[in-house]
């Protein structure tokens, strides 16, 4: 498998980082994961300005988003990727002596790419919905930014899976906020609800895809906290994400949601949802 380093094409076994790299040491970078359908990336465009808003934010310098663009297109047929796959991109604040602050002027991000095959998630979980578990959110307060730095995610999605669950949702002060790689929704008498674009969660590309979906279908949505006690009375719940896709969640926490089963709106948003895949 070829994945793309710094400007080079080079075997994935071959691929080096240095151990001064700062992803390595502080975790100083961010990322993306773009879904790739019958060989071509999904939302690529959204996924590229979600990336150059990270670099902004976190001041990382890096003039190469059009090259990263082209050089997953290449890995995607270079690697003969005409199914299901993903495309991961990676870039840090580069190699240097380690500092809390930033290294010397001119110091070269560390850029990669890979492509790989992807597994979608079972038909049956699509079908039957998955079960999440709460947990509280112990991330920073800047979790609109994509950063690499996914330890309590990493440490929630393991309570999610150590349970048997699909999905860990975070709760902050009281407010069920996304899951540990996905965004939320609650559906209350046929409107859609998600925690409003800020700070507190990711901006998903696949969360705005929804809404849009909704709007076009005439579904009535707002954008506003759910607290926990409203999210286990909510008539059906979903959760978004590029791997995730529109996936029905039918407990939380061990609760059935509505009639256990997924509901009329999550299967509309989730079939429109393919039909733009
Ligand atoms: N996760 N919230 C969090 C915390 C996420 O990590 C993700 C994505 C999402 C959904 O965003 P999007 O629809 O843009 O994929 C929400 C990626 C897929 C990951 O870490 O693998």
């Amino acid at each position: 498998m070829l994945v793309y380093l710094n400007g080079e094409f080079v075997p994935h076994a071959e691929a080096r980082v240095s151990v001064d790299d700062r992803g390595f040491l502080l975790a100083d970078g961010v990322y993306e994961v773009i879904r790739v359908y019958r060989g071509r990336p999904f939302l690529m465009p959204e996924h590229l300005c979600r990336l150059a808003g990270g670099l902004l934010a976190l001041e990382i310098r890096y003039d190469g988003i059009q090259e990263l663009q082209d050089a997953a297109i290449r890995l995607i047929q270079e690697n003969g990727l005409d199914g299901d796959a993903t495309i991961y991109l990676q870039i840090t604040r580069g190699a240097a002596p380690r500092t809390h602050a930033f290294p010397p002027e001119g110091t070269p991000p560390t850029v990669y790419a890979a492509a790989r095959p992807f597994q979608p998630q079972p038909e049956t979980y699509f079908e039957d919905g998955v079960a999440c578990i709460t947990t509280p959110d112990t991330r920073w307060a800047r979790c609109d930014i994509k950063s690499i730095a996914l330890l309590p995610n990493v440490l929630a999605n393991q309570k999610a899976k150590a349970s048997g669950a699909f999905e860990a949702i975070f709760v902050r002060d009281g407010i069920a906020l996304e899951g540990s790689h996905s965004n939320l929704f609650a559906v209350f008498e046929g409107t859609i609800v998600t925690y409003p674009r800020n700070n507190y969660i990711l901006p998903g590309i696949t969360r705005e895809r929804a809404l849009r979906i909704a709007s076009e279908q005439g579904i009535p949505a707002r954008e506003e906290p759910i607290p926990l006690d409203r999210l286990y009375e909510a008539d059906e719940l979903f959760l978004s994400g590029t791997t995730t896709e529109i996936m029905p969640v039918t407990s939380v926490d061990g609760r059935p949601i509505g009639d256990g089963r997924p509901g009329p709106v999550t299967r509309r948003i989730l079939d429109a949802y393919r039909a733009a895949t």
